[in-house]
């Protein structure tokens, strides 16, 4: 008999389902083998409002129906009262901050990062134990970019002592020494940040669908990662950062920011933790540590996956939309039982 393994719970904590035909086509390609993931809120309009919200979270379930799966919802971060916080805080899990334009669907977010001018939110947050998720990055050097935002994680991290604060989808060396230095710093790892560097995409012949914000780095940044990835380090959790695009607007003049992995990432990282005999750290890494530093008990949700072979489709369609999923056309070793 092939060899066996089980996933309980998995989570993805950082998630893009997009909405409308899109949701409907990637929605059930997470919800299939995923107890829940963190969706983010950079639709067009941003996810602001109770009412937005609210139907956002109805139509993935409806998208979803076919799976126990619960969506975990994220309102995107403005300056909000602490009146609307209370109100709204048992509906979300988190609310995420985008700097202004860094990345796809932000021009909404905030154009400076100040802990003093945003403490009435902040301060709000910290009290209702919301945590904040934050898309890193200034608007430095593509490369750099990350490495520069280091001193706004640390100067929030100090300002609100008791706010958890989510490092979201962390791509370098910096970031994975600065998430050990505060007890209030999380992060969330990509699968594809734990395999490609800026050589997968660019060394060769452009890879437009494996670009993505923050652009994949150096050898010994991917190195760092894996490493507290693979021993399943309590500050890091998977979030795959899935980010669908239709096939057009990857390979164009232009190309639009996204890996898209959800059909994918349960497989690679068994695979990828297989190979650097962890596997035993599995679950801590795609489901518990996202538990305990979110503090929510998942629904109960195995997953077994079996080492036989799995063909990635070229391309997944549906609904008059279609994407490209990472590994397309390629085999992989273990299958979705
Ligand atoms: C994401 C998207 O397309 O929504 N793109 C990406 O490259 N990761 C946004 C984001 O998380 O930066
Ligand atoms: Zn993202």
């Amino acid at each position: 008999m092939s060899k066996e393994i089980v996933l309980n719970s998995p989570l993805d904590m950082h998630l893009h389902l997009r909405d409308g035909e899109m949701l409907k086509l990637v929605g059930p390609l997470t919800s299939k083998t995923f107890a829940g993931a963190l969706v983010m809120p950079n639709l067009v309009p941003p996810v602001t409002t109770k009412e937005a919200l609210l139907s956002y979270k109805n139509r993935i379930k409806e998208a979803c129906k076919d799976d126990d799966f619960e969506p975990l919802m994220t309102l995107f971060f403005q300056e909000y009262s602490r009146e609307f916080l209370e109100d709204i805080k048992d509906e979300i899990i988190g609310i995420k901050l985008y700097p202004a334009g860094i990345t796809t669907n932000s021009e909404n977010g905030v154009a400076a990062i100040d802990a003093e001018s945003l403490r009435p939110t902040l301060e709000a947050m910290s009290d209702f134990d919301i945590p904040l998720c934050i898309h890193g990055e200034t608007n430095g050097f593509v490369m750099d970019r990350e490495k520069e935002f280091m001193p706004v994680y640390e100067g929030l991290a100090k300002a609100f002592p008791k706010l958890k604060i989510i490092m979201e989808h962390i791509t370098t060396k910096d970031a994975v020494e600065l998430v050990e230095k505060y007890d209030n710093l999380f992060a969330t790892i990509t699968l594809h940040h734990l395999i490609i560097t800026l050589d997968d995409v660019a060394g060769g012949m452009l890879q437009p669908h494996l670009f993505c914000k923050p652009i994949a780095k150096r050898y010994e940044d991917r190195d760092a990662l894996l490493k507290v990835a693979l021993e399943a380090n309590p500050k890091v959790m998977f979030g795959s950062d899935s980010a669908p695009h239709p096939k057009h607007k990857k390979e164009s003049c232009g190309c639009a920011a996204g890996v898209f992995t959800s059909p994918i990432a349960l497989q690679v990282l068994v695979e990828l933790f297989e190979k650097h005999d962890k596997l035993d750290n599995l679950n801590a890494f795609l489901s518990l540590n996202a538990q305990k530093i979110y503090n929510f008990k998942p629904l109960t949700k195995d997953i077994t996956l079996v080492k036989k072979e799995f063909i990635v489709p070229n391309i997944y369609e549906g609904f008059g939309e279609n994407v490209v999923p990472m590994y397309n056309n390629q085999k992989l070793f273990w299958s979705i039982k």
